[in-house]
């Protein structure tokens, strides 16, 4: 009887949690909170502790295993996992296409289905029915040579989006048999690369150069726990009998189907029957690119008809029926002419590459970071080295790979990385268990140069015409010692500066008192606090109302605002601690700056307004529309409640919007969305 109770309770807390894993994994829509699925996990784990008998390979408490034991196995591929060819140009797309229409035939009607092409590695996963007719993962497979992959299923097990069955009903809905494979890309999102890289450098490792990289790296560690623990996800594009045959007749099919089965497709793709609405996609694409969240480099347009592809066929490795339509190239090639070490505005070195002037996408490229020291070692860098630069996103480029063939010889001279600061002379030290070295001297021009550019910028008091050349001349002259010092000057301290004219004065006199109006946000973020950036910075004024309030949180009051960790509020604390700093903030205050948090509540539309969101919208992905919302002080929930204002219903909505129709609560599209927002 116990027994009973205990394997139908068993039962059900993993359909409960396969469910939230699911909305948080696959729909990024959580519905309950982090704390409450780990309630569940944990009651699960204890049961099944309890009752190892009933633990199945399938539980979701089963997603980190035994570790491979040595290296991986190989497996032949079902079908060759084939690469695609480019198309750089809409001339070379224009040409591809006359070609299929031509090999097509004439008179034949052709559809296309245009995806994005991420920027992860590309992997096979083959799942076999068992007895209950559920489909279970079996193996999971990287690419390897093409031909032969390998057997990486363990690593592949911890990705939270890959499910690890998927039971009959929901096959057959999805019209999915229950022996079949899919393939996709493993990517990691941005953010999740971001945060591995930040915890890298806390315990003085090189960062990861980009998160193909280290995507790649982490599905091919052995150590599930360290897959387990990065982000991953798993996005599907193929649907192919376990003989590596087309499932589906038409590609939309396909992808649709492993939706329905639980997989993560991209939602943005789209059936396409002209040339012209190619193109209309790829530039969205190319604008949606910088905000998506994960790194795509491309657009994949494929021939939809199964039939039709395997008419059209194969030249060498890459299918004549579908092509890669490649965004201007991010990366380039180039010498470096010297390594030059930089002071931050934190007192951190940084060790910067001098190039030769390269356009890469676009931009001129003549700097680009090493980090640090360690940086450079693992690199095996000497100036004179040609090297790969990449500049992704708005990132700052970075050097990835130093090039050596008979057109690149190497360098020669090895770069020493200096014992004393080089600005100020000042001894330099490194943090046991750190990758940085800093300069000791709180008063050292350069941290006060870059504080008062970082003051200064665009994203934070956006004082225009404080660039540079006027800040090295104000602190040439003395005429400011801190960044408070700026509301000091006058216009005769101003033309006493090369290069600056009367207009030039008054104009920039103008915008250091127009600064004086930013929010608390701007100047807390302005302080260069370390680790406190822009979002932070956001978050503790909304939370604390006023500067002062900040200033006299203790540590634990730091830490009760969401994404402050020890880290952070240390950092903070150690800040307001020094004397220097209080001083700051008091000037800041005399000189007439805003340092409660601004009102904004009464202005914005969306006040007060609880949304919640679900399906796919036509234009937004779900984090604009939340980032939307919220920047006109609304608020976005996960669940529907009678609490929820409007329920905002896309394609594809789900349980929420039955949800919403049982409580009566508005449901609105993205037009109306959008509309409301002004
Ligand atoms: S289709 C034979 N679809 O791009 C068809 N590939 O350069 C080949 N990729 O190896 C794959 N997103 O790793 C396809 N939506 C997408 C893709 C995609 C990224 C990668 C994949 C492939 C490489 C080809």
């Amino acid at each position: 009887m116990v027994q009973k109770t205990a394997r139908e309770r068993i039962e059900e807390l993993r359909e409960t949690i396969r469910h939230h894993e699911y909305l948080y994994y696959v729909l990024d829509s959580p519905e309950i909170s982090d704390a409450d699925y780990d309630k569940l996990m944990r009651e699960l784990q204890s049961l099944e502790k309890e009752h190892p008998e009933l633990i199945t390979s399938d539980s979701p408490t089963q997603r980190v295993g035994g570790k491979p034991k040595e290296g991986f196995a190989k497996v032949p591929h079902s079908r060759p996992m084939l690469s695609l060819d480019n198309a750089m140009s809409e001339e070379e797309l224009r040409d591809w296409d006359r070609r299929v229409r031509q090999l097509a035939g004439p008179g034949q009607q052709i559809s296309y289905v245009c995806e994005y092409k991420l920027d992860g590695l590309s992997m096979a996963l083959r799942y076999q029915q068992s007895e209950d007719g559920a489909a279970h993962l079996k193996l999971g497979l990287t690419r390897g040579d093409g031909l032969i992959g390998e057997d990486v299923t363990t690593n592949v097990r911890t990705i939270r989006s890959v499910p690890l069955s998927i039971p009959a009903a929901k096959l057959m809905k999805a019209k999915l048999p229950a022996d079949f494979e899919v393939r996709g890309e493993v990517v990691m999102p941005l953010a999740a690369f971001e945060k591995a890289n930040e915890e890298r450098e806390a315990q003085g490792l090189a960062p990861a150069a980009n998160p193909r990289n280290f995507a790649a790296g982490t599905i091919r560690t052995l150590e599930p726990n360290i897959v387990a623990q990065r982000r991953l996800d798993f996005y599907a594009y193929f649907a192919l009998t376990p003989a590596g045959e087309d499932l589906f007749q038409e590609q939309s099919q396909a992808l649709d189907a492993l939706a329905a089965a639980g997989f993560r497709v991209n939602p943005h793709r789209e059936a396409i029957d002209s040339f012209e609405k190619i193109m209309d996609f790829i530039q969205r694409a190319e604008q949606h690119r910088a905000t998506l969240g994960y790194e795509i480099d491309g657009v994949v347009i494929k021939v939809s008809s199964t039939e039709l592809q395997q008419r059209l066929g194969y030249t060498g490795r890459a299918p004549r029926w579908a092509i890669a339509y490649k965004f201007t190239a991010r990366a380039g090639i180039t010498q470096v002419e010297d390594i030059r070490v930089q002071v931050g505005r934190t007192g951190k070195l940084t060790p910067v590459a001098v190039l030769t002037p390269v356009l890469i996408g676009g931009t001129t490229v003549s700097r680009a970071t090493l980090h640090n020291a360690d940086e450079i070692d693992r690199l095996g860098l000497l100036i004179g080295d040609w090297v790969r630069v990449e500049r992704g996103g708005d990132v700052i480029p970075k050097v990835v790979e130093v090039i050596e063939d008979k057109d690149h010889p190497r360098g020669k001279r090895k770069f020493q990385f200096p014992s004393l600061c080089p600005e100020c002379g000042s001894e330099i030290v490194r943090t046991e268990g750190e990758a940085d070295y800093r300069c000791v001297n709180a008063d050292c021009p350069a941290r006060l140069r870059e504080s008062l550019l970082h003051y200064a910028s665009r994203g934070v008091m956006n004082i225009e015409g404080l660039g540079e050349a006027v800040v090295n001349q104000l602190l040439e002259r003395k005429l400011v010692r801190s960044i408070a010092d700026l509301y000091k000057l006058d216009e005769s301290a101003l033309l006493s500066l090369d290069r600056i004219g009367e207009k030039t004065a008054r104009s920039l006199l103008r915008e250091i008192e127009q600064s004086k109006k930013a929010r608390l946000d701007r100047v807390l973020y302005g302080l260069g606090i370390r680790f406190v950036g822009e979002r932070t910075a956001q978050l503790l004024a909304e939370e604390f109302g006023s500067m002062d309030a900040i200033l006299s949180a203790s540590q634990e009051d730091l830490e009760r605002v969401n994404e402050v960790g020890p880290k952070v509020s240390q950092a903070i604390h150690e800040f307001f601690r020094e004397e220097k700093n209080r001083e700051l903030v008091e000037h800041l205050r005399q000189a007439g700056l805003t340092l409660t948090a601004e009102k904004r509540k009464k202005t914005s539309q969306l006040e007060g307004l609880t949304f919640v969101l679900t399906g796919t919208l036509p234009h937004l992905t779900r984090e604009e529309a939340k980032a939307k919302i919220e920047a006109a002080g609304g608020r976005v929930s996960g669940s529907v409640s009678k609490k929820t204002s409007y329920v905002v219903a896309g394609e594809d909505a789900g349980s929420k919007l039955d949800k919403a129709h049982e409580l009566k609560v508005p449901v609105i599209d993205e037009l109306k969305l959008l509309e409301m927002l002004g």
